[in-house]
């Protein structure tokens, strides 16, 4: 049975997102691929490769169409896992750069997912690039991470007040102007997770006694300095974030409704955007996911309404839009309010053309293999149905740097 089009929908009708106009409202949304490269100068593997050039031109294939990179590194400090691109040097700018021409050159966007890992790195990670183990509270996420810590001999630590005028102020501001400088249309700020941003947010994972817990307000404060700090240096319409008010993933737990927590982040953010000062988007994991895992449908606990009634600007939703193909009932329902865009991440892992396939014909969908989501060689990943080899040489293909010649910034 041919499932239905979205093509006479207002899913293809074009929206203005910031300072740009999309055709589509189905955007690519993060996925950690594990694919950057070494750099030849130093420990880690943070380099946008050559892979990662291929694999997001293909995917901005469809013209007007906005892609979010994989969460990436505003710093060495932010990481804590190998394999993850990062922004914080000249050459990785560079080479993020020749990514978001090519996308460019397709007349398409991209976003650059800002990361900072914080208490659910790998400490033995941290501590082989020199690294602190920092988070709001001396609160581990789960046993493997606080076993990996005392293996490493490197103990999370609680963030001072001048650290995390710091993370504001160096590591983020840094990743931000090296992203314009890249010529992303986005800067994401990662906030969702359980990551460093939405640690603050959570009891669970936030026990502090100063201005940064203890309260509603409290628990924003740290990620609404980060917003205005950075809207001072780059425009807040270029500025988005991810949120992920009901994820239970990565030591986040949740004793009463995250909804008063997460209206009044939303409401202050609105209350910037009603004084000239407007996010790009507001991205949200819907509760059909948690991380890596989908939910079932009968345990969900609760909806994104709420973000609707608070944040008037422009949403993405994402998490699980193929459950009820061939319909896409809710995806429908979702983009009714002409001010939201639907987020795929898995299926455009296995169809670079997801957009016209969801276009014209979603029954040519091919379905993902998550076996092949986080190996270091391209098979599934350029080459979801080809080969994993280079030709020529019948070597694996693995990331390699791109080169970095010829790109001013
Ligand atoms: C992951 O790498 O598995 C991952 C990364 C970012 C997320 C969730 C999962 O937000």
């Amino acid at each position: 049975m041919s499932k239905s089009p979205l093509k006479d929908t207002l899913v293809f009708e074009p929206i203005q997102v910031g300072d740009v106009t999309l055709s589509n409202r189905i955007v690519y949304c993060p996925t950690t691929r594990f694919r950057a490269a070494k750099s030849p100068n130093e420990i880690g593997a943070h380099l946008p490769s050559d892979l990662m050039l291929e694999y997001y031109s293909q995917r901005a294939q469809y013209p007007g169409t906005l892609l979010v990179t994989e969460a990436t590194f505003v710093s060495r400090g932010a990481g804590g896992y190998d394999g993850i691109p990062a922004i914080a040097t000249e050459e990785e700018t560079k080479a993020w750069k020749k990514i978001v021409d090519a996308v460019h050159a397709k007349k398409s966007f991209i976003s650059l997912q800002a990361w900072f890992l914080g208490r659910v790195a790998d400490a033995r990670i941290l501590k082989k690039e020199g690294q602190k183990y920092v988070a709001p509270s001396v609160i581990y996420p789960d046993g493997r991470t606080k076993h990996l810590s005392e293996k490493a001999g490197l103990p999370l630590t609680e963030l001072s007040i001048p650290e995390i005028h710091d993370l504001i102020h160096k590591d983020y501001a840094i990743a931000a102007k090296n992203a314009m400088s890249a010529g992303f249309d986005f800067f994401e700020i990662h906030f969702a997770h359980g990551y460093l941003p939405d640690s603050f947010l959570h009891e669970s994972s936030n026990q502090r006694t100063d201005k940064y817990g203890g309260t509603i307000e409290n628990r924003a404060r740290f990620g609404l300095e980060l917003i205005d700090h950075l809207s001072t240096i780059i425009p807040p319409s270029k500025l988005a974030i991810r949120l992920s008010p009901w994820a239970e993933i990565q030591g986040i737990y949740e004793e009463t409704s995250p909804i008063p927590q997460f209206s009044y982040f939303l409401d202050q953010l609105q209350k910037r955007a009603n004084n000239g000062q407007e996010l790009g988007y507001v991205s949200v994991v819907e509760p059909r996911v948690q991380g890596v895992v989908t939910a079932d449908l009968e345990d969900m606990k609760g909806s994104n309404q709420f973000v609707e009634e608070v944040w008037k600007g422009i949403t993405l939703r994402a998490g699980n839009y193929t459950y009820d193909a061939p319909e896409f009932k809710q995806i429908k329902e979702d983009v009714s309010n002409g001010r939201t865009l639907v987020g795929f991440s898995r299926y455009f892992i296995s169809n670079p053309d997801l957009v016209s396939k969801l276009k014209n014909d979603p029954s040519s969908l091919v379905k993902y293999n998550r076996e092949l989501f986080y190996q270091p060689y391209n098979w599934g990943y350029n080459t979801y149905d080809g080969k994993d080899y280079d030709e020529d040489t019948e070597k694996k293909r693995v990331a390699k740097p791109i080169q970095r010649s010829e790109v001013n910034l």
